[in-house]
């Protein structure tokens, strides 16, 4: 079948010698972030100090408004940050937990190192409510609507959840929060670059994701959406001289905040980080994130429909609508299977409570699929997997 989206593999060249099935853990580098690399160290010696006059204080805001377009989100709504984690923290530094509004709601399968943050808060009078899932799948949404009350102060919620890829529905889930007046924090990491998001439209008061996934724009660069009627009314207690309204006059004493998305950031940012971000919303920009959707939506379909013949247990939902870009499957001692398409050269990940994460991104072609599973088949079938050559190999 023809898939005009397989010419983009030559600006990867991971692909050339390894299957590579793991985009929701860390995107294929693209040619061009090599290349943007070389551009950051060049400006650093040959421009020197001056490099900051000529773009590097500028990146955490210019660089959002790059990636802004793929979220949608208005320019200057974006602020760039290490990880979600300062970001859901910089998020709850704006608020305190003192009076009656003070319920943090969100589902059981969110991301833990999200939860630590949250949890954390409880010191401070924060009250946390975990939405359960039944299955260890989906979070039934009317049971996330039930949960948000007048007490409720933000929902801070995986659009697509990183252990299943279930997608939950955030512009519901909004419209509900603020009829309440709750905030809701759109955690983008398993959806921007694989399935559309639309920040404006639905309404999201803050949003945060990075880019080491399906963004292809490797570690330390994070992102902070605050939707822009929000943005002068917050104080962020986490914060620093970026955030000031002249950084440059270097007053001592209390900050007085800068307006819009400036406001949001802290101290000196992970530059390199940053240009190497770009090249991957570029491609994705380009490519447009309803065409990665159509061929992935295509591709899992086909994968699972291929794991069921083969009877391995699917851990995602069946229907594609709820399903984001990954798959989960569970099949008996799924960690030394994974372990062993690793070192078959699959590059697939393993999660505990979960089972062998495998994804296709706009870049990977039928036939991968077919051999990961073809692979999978055999090493079941011979037992490869327990023959103990297969060494743990994190992440
Ligand atoms: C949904 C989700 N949120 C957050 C993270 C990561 O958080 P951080 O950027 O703080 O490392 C991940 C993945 O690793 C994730 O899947």
């Amino acid at each position: 079948m023809e898939d005009p989206l397989l010419d983009w593999r030559n600006q990867f060249p991971i692909l050339s010698d390894t299957t590579y099935l793991v985009s929701h853990s860390l995107g294929a580098m693209p040619r061009a972030a090599r290349q943007a690399l070389l551009d950051y160290a060049d400006a650093w010696a040959t421009r020197g100090v001056r490099a900051w006059a000529e773009g590097w204080w500028e990146m955490p805001l210019s660089v959002g408004d790059r990636l802004a377009p793929i979220l949608g989100a208005p320019p200057r709504s974006i602020a760039m940050h290490q990880n979600v984690s300062v970001c859901q923290a910089l998020i709850l530094s704006c608020f305190d937990f003192a009076g009656r509004r003070n319920k943090i709601v969100y589902e059981a399968l969110n991301f833990p190192s999200v939860m630590y943050v949250y949890e954390a808060h409880r010191a401070l009078g924060a009250r946390i409510v975990e939405v359960p899932s039944d299955d260890g799948i989906t979070i039934p949404l009317e049971r996330m609507l039930a949960a948000i009350d007048d007490e409720t102060l933000l929902v801070p919620l995986s659009h697509v959840v990183f252990r299943s890829g279930y997608v939950q529905d955030v512009a519901e889930i909004t419209r509900r929060a603020h009829a309440k007046g709750a905030f809701v924090v759109a955690d983008l990491y398993q959806s921007a670059g694989s399935v559309p998001v639309d920040l404006s439209a639905w309404d999201v008061d803050f949003a945060t994701g990075g880019s080491v996934k399906w963004l292809c724009g490797g570690p330390g660069a994070g992102y902070l959406y605050v939707a822009p009627r929000l943005q002068d009314q917050l104080k962020p207690r986490l914060t620093g001289w970026m955030a000031h309204e002249h950084p440059f006059a270097f007053e001592p004493g209390a900050i007085r905040y800068a307006s819009g998305a400036a406001r949001f950031l802290h101290g000196t940012p992970a530059v390199p980080a940053l240009y190497a971000a770009q090249a991957g919303y570029d491609i994705v920009a380009e490519i447009g994130v309803a065409r990665i959707r159509a061929k992935s939506v295509r591709q899992v379909g086909a994968l699972v429909a291929r794991a069921r013949e083969l009877g391995f247990e699917v851990r995602s939902p069946l229907d594609p609508a709820q399903r984001g870009g990954m798959l989960i499957l569970d099949v008996p001692e799924a960690q030394s299977v994974a372990r062993e398409l690793i070192r078959r050269n699959i590059l697939i990940d393993y999660r505990p409570g979960a089972g062998i994460r495998l994804s296709p991104h706009f870049y990977t072609s039928d036939e991968e699929l077919e051999h990961a599973l073809d692979q999978m088949r055999q090493i079941l079938e011979s037992g490869a997997h327990r023959q103990g050559s297969s060494r743990a190999i994190g992440f």
